[in-house]
């Protein structure tokens, strides 16, 4: 039996933590790998355009990249994966566009739902699931349900997300629960506020990536990232794989975590 093999087959509480160790060191990659990466898939519409071809159709390879890269996560042993497939301010497109990204959104979250459980992956939509039109909204809830059990890698797919949207959220919660005189501002540590965020219970993210060269990150996860390493690559998004994954765990790798501590001599 293979290690990986051997670490899903623990159950749930046993493999917290423990994927992490058992980063494997096979297929070129680094011993050290990051237990969550998050992703924003920039530069769809550039690769489309540079081709002469419509937006949807940047969208489309951009679902093909991302389908290596869940896999690699998967191959790989990375316990967290977390996707920017539609802010909240992704509203503001075109309504044609708006309508393709909501058409993939549902057509490969339902096509590839019976890989992904097969594959012990586990769903969660962080965003405001309420504000998606229905059918989306069926097909998010399916996908959650289906791989709630689920105990491999965690795939997060932020759809109707912003970060201050989450972080208001979570005040608006802990204010309700304040009132109630079920908490004072006393409780309110960092653990129990980051347990009113879409991810909690999960391990903040150590690595984000950000294709097509924009240096910024967009409202994604930014309580989750205070202390992730950032990586810029100018790749756009369609043109990633998994080999470019493999060089920005490295660069990852490579880098000097301090989380604002001086280094041990
Ligand atoms: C940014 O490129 C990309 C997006 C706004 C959407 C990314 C979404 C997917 C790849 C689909 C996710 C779907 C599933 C199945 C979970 P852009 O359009 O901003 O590119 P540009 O900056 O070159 O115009």
């Amino acid at each position: 039996m293979s290690i990986t093999s051997w670490v899903r087959s623990l159950p749930g509480r046993a493999l917290k933590g423990l994927r992490a160790h058992t980063a494997p060191t096979r297929q070129g990659l680094p011993p050290k790998l990051p237990r969550h990466v998050a992703l924003i898939m920039d530069g769809n519409g550039r690769w489309a355009q540079k081709r002469g071809l419509p937006r949807s159709a940047g969208h489309a390879a951009g679902v093909e990249a991302l389908r290596d890269i869940i896999r690699a996560c998967d191959d790989w042993g990375i316990e967290v994966l977390s996707i920017y497939a539609f802010s909240t301010e992704n509203w503001g497109r075109p309504q044609g566009e708006v309508n393709t990204l909501m058409d993939l959104l549902q057509r490969n979250l339902l096509g590839e739902l019976e890989e992904m459980a097969g594959k012990n992956v586990r769903i969660r939509i962080l965003g405001d699931v309420s504000g998606l039109p229905a059918p989306q909204r069926a097909a998010v809830e399916t996908a959650v349900a289906r791989t709630r059990d689920n105990t491999g890698l965690m795939f997060n797919i932020a759809v109707n997300y912003g970060g201050k949207d989450e972080l208001l959220r979570a005040a608006r919660l802990l204010m309700d629960r304040a009132a109630a005189g079920e908490m004072t501002s006393a409780d309110l540590t960092e653990q129990a506020f980051a347990s009113y965020l879409y991810t909690s219970g999960q391990p903040d993210v150590d690595l984000l990536i950000r294709t097509s060269g924009e240096m910024r990150t967009s409202n994604f996860l930014p309580w989750q990232s205070a202390y992730a390493e950032l990586v810029f690559n100018p790749m756009l998004w369609p043109d990633y794989d998994r080999e470019a994954f493999r060089e920005d765990l490295w660069t990852y790798a490579e880098r000097d975590r301090r989380f604002g501590k001086v280094k041990k001599p």
